[in-house]
């Protein structure tokens, strides 16, 4: 693992940052963007986006969208009043995202993203989805026409606050009635909730699992480790990828994160283990799950994309932190693709209470116990085509 690399350092303590000295550690401090958490130009996007207008801030929506392991694998044109939007498949990740559901789904979040953002920035979005057909790199094409709609307000001021909260949340319970509008908005995907406490503690096994199988898998978490930005310097160079801030670990903890030299695959992995048996899991006060007809189908993991990121605004503009876990996908398509024995559809199936291939994508949902961090993002040039 690596998407919530960082973390053993939780069980480090103070002493070793001590040990670590003061003159050292404030130089690792400084180059590991301990003083600059969530500013300069990777961040620029969150704080500019409500200065932005017409066409760019539909497109800036798009690049603010939550997307896997952040590797923001899309390629933007814009052609008049027309968006289009290109699968880029060298920011796949074959061993985490086996059968590319993620990738997809990704992008279907920036494409709704835009079409939220599009009404409050006066336009009505037409959306069609492969126009060039299935097999194509062009995911979508939206047609924006002058005249907005007040549709998607809320949803649309949620797009600079809404981050993937990977902390603790409160024992409080979550009233899903907010959720309810949003449910159906999208043709073919709809939102399952697994509330029951004995159906979570069911799932929260499952995950724990899975993040224990995906760790012991050398090449798949070694694909994911690659995604890990810890230096400054690295999330200045690259502006994608998760990095310390993203994990959701408490202040201090974050600092000391800081301090430390930068953490192997192996100790993230461990960490990782730790944080989904003892935080995520144990903390979810509810979790969704994205289900479709057939996870195989394109135009059914764009669709379930395009419903998630509605979930996950809403969840924003109720005060909710929503945290994406789909370890236990990861593991499925990661079996199939390497012919392995299957060991985690029956079980999937058991708590969805569905055939297996129409869990899409799953997140926990809860009162969130700390402000999650500012994810980097590339420019809008950088993701500019032609
Ligand atoms: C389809 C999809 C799958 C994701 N899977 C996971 C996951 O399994 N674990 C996780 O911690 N985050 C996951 N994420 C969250 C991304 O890592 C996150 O959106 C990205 O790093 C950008 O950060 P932000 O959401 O805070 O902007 C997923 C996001 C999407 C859209």
């Amino acid at each position: 693992m690596s998407r919530r690399s960082a973390m053993k350092l939780v069980g480090l303590g103070l002493g070793t940052i001590a040990a670590a000295g003061v003159g050292v550690g404030g130089v690792r401090a400084a180059t590991n963007g301990a003083f600059s958490a969530g500013s300069g130009d990777p961040y620029g996007l969150w704080h500019d986006w409500t200065t932005l207008s017409g066409i760019d801030r539909v497109v800036a929506a798009g690049v603010l969208a939550c997307n896997p392991h952040n590797t923001q694998a899309w390629r933007i044109a814009v052609n008049g009043d027309t968006i289009h939007v290109y699968s880029d498949a060298r920011r796949r990740m074959p061993l985490n995202d086996a059968s590319a559901r993620e990738h997809f789904a990704g992008l279907g979040c920036a494409v709704e993203n835009m079409v939220i953002a599009a009404g409050p920035a006066g336009f009505t979005a037409h959306v069609t989805l492969f126009p060039d057909g299935i097999a194509s790199d062009h995911v979508a094409r939206i047609a924006l026409r002058d005249g907005g709609t007040g549709q998607d307000r809320d949803l649309a001021a949620a797009i600079p606050h809404r981050h993937t909260n990977r902390g603790p949340y409160k024992s409080t319970p979550v009233d899903l009635g907010g959720f309810t509008e949003q449910s159906s908005r999208i043709d073919g995907a709809s939102v399952l909730w697994i509330t029951d406490k004995a159906a979570r503690e069911q799932l929260g096994r499952l995950y724990v699992e899975a993040t224990e199988a995906i760790t012991a898998d050398t090449a798949q978490s070694t694909e994911a480790f690659s995604w890990f930005r810890s230096a400054r310097s690295t999330i200045d160079r690259h502006r994608d990828g998760l990095t310390l801030d993203g994990q959701g670990l408490g202040g201090l903890t974050l600092f000391a994160a800081k301090l430390l030299p930068a953490q192997s695959r192996k100790d993230g992995d461990a960490f990782w283990v730790k944080a989904t048996r003892e935080v995520h899991t144990a903390t979810a006060a509810a979790y969704g799950v994205i289900t479709v007809d057939d996870v195989t189908n394109r135009m059914a993991q764009v669709s379930g994309g395009r419903l998630l990121a509605r979930m996950h605004l809403t969840a924003t503009s109720l005060g909710l932190g929503l945290h994406h876990m789909n370890q236990i996908t990861e593991r499925i398509d990661r079996d199939r693709a390497a012919g392995s024995l299957d060991v985690f559809s029956a079980r999937w199936a058991a708590v969805l209470g569905r055939p297996a291939p129409t869990g899409l994508l799953s997140f926990r949902i809860g009162h969130p116990e700390r402000t999650p961090g500012l994810s980097p993002r590339r420019s809008l040039k950088d993701v500019l085509t032609t």
